[in-house]
């Protein structure tokens, strides 16, 4: 009994370990411009508050729908929103103003995703841009029963795109500290960082 049980653990293990990497090896690698979006929007009266300004409850829809579609662009598959990091809101948007979401993947990992998203504000009546938000977000792509599913990786090229890719690891533990799916002891890269002050 016990010996069948291990042969059929055997077998499962086996084949189980051979799609996933037929799985893998199908998927080609992809670059950050790959998953580039960048989605542009007027603040209109009905996304502010009395003051006039963007809602930040609407400002976060955007950032998950430009995220959501650069996750996309990258697995060519149905994407669900996993986790969103810390959005600070440091100006207010006035309405009239112009709103550019600029978003991409900086690092793929088994069926997860992170995405960087900035969010620019114009007023177009005295010709000023400024850098209003940033936010990481983890996008998982799923199958049609709603499982996860492989992702191709990424290949980083420029600086500013390796240095996101390198620190992804470490935000990727955070955040599963966070949610509790990660225990601290595990969080290799975060206590990697503390090493020097031994
Ligand atoms: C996200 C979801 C698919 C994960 O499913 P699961 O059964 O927990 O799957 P797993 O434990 O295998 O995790 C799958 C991936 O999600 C990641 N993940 C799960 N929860 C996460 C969280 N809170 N933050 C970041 N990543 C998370 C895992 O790290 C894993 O990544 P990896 O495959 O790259 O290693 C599932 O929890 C879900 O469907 N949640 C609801 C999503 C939703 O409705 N979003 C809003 C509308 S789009």
């Amino acid at each position: 009994m016990a010996r069948t049980f291990l042969k059929v653990f055997n077998f499962t293990q086996l084949c189980s370990a051979i799609f996933f990497n037929t799985n893998t090896m199908a998927l080609k690698q992809k670059s950050p411009k790959e998953s580039f979006v960048t989605m542009t929007e007027m603040v209109l009266p009905n996304d502010t508050n009395p003051l006039h300004n963007l809602m930040g409850g609407r400002m976060m829809h955007l950032i998950d729908i430009a995220g959501a579609i650069s996750a996309q662009r990258h697995s060519q598959r149905i994407v669900v929103t996993a986790s969103v990091d810390n959005i600070s809101f440091h100006h207010p948007i006035k309405l009239g103003s112009v709103i550019t979401l600029e978003a991409r993947v900086t690092r793929a990992f088994n069926s997860s995703m992170e995405v960087y998203v900035e969010v620019y504000a114009e007023d177009l009546s005295i010709d000023s841009k400024i850098l209003t938000n940033k936010a990481f977000l983890t996008f998982v792509a799923i199958d049609q029963a709603g499982n996860p599913i492989h992702v191709p990786g990424l290949v980083p090229e420029t600086e500013d795109e390796k240095k996101l890719y390198e620190s992804a690891l470490r935000r990727r533990q955070l955040r599963l500290i966070l949610a509790g799916r990660m225990k601290p002891d595990e969080a290799t890269e975060l206590k990697s960082l503390f090493e020097d002050l031994k």
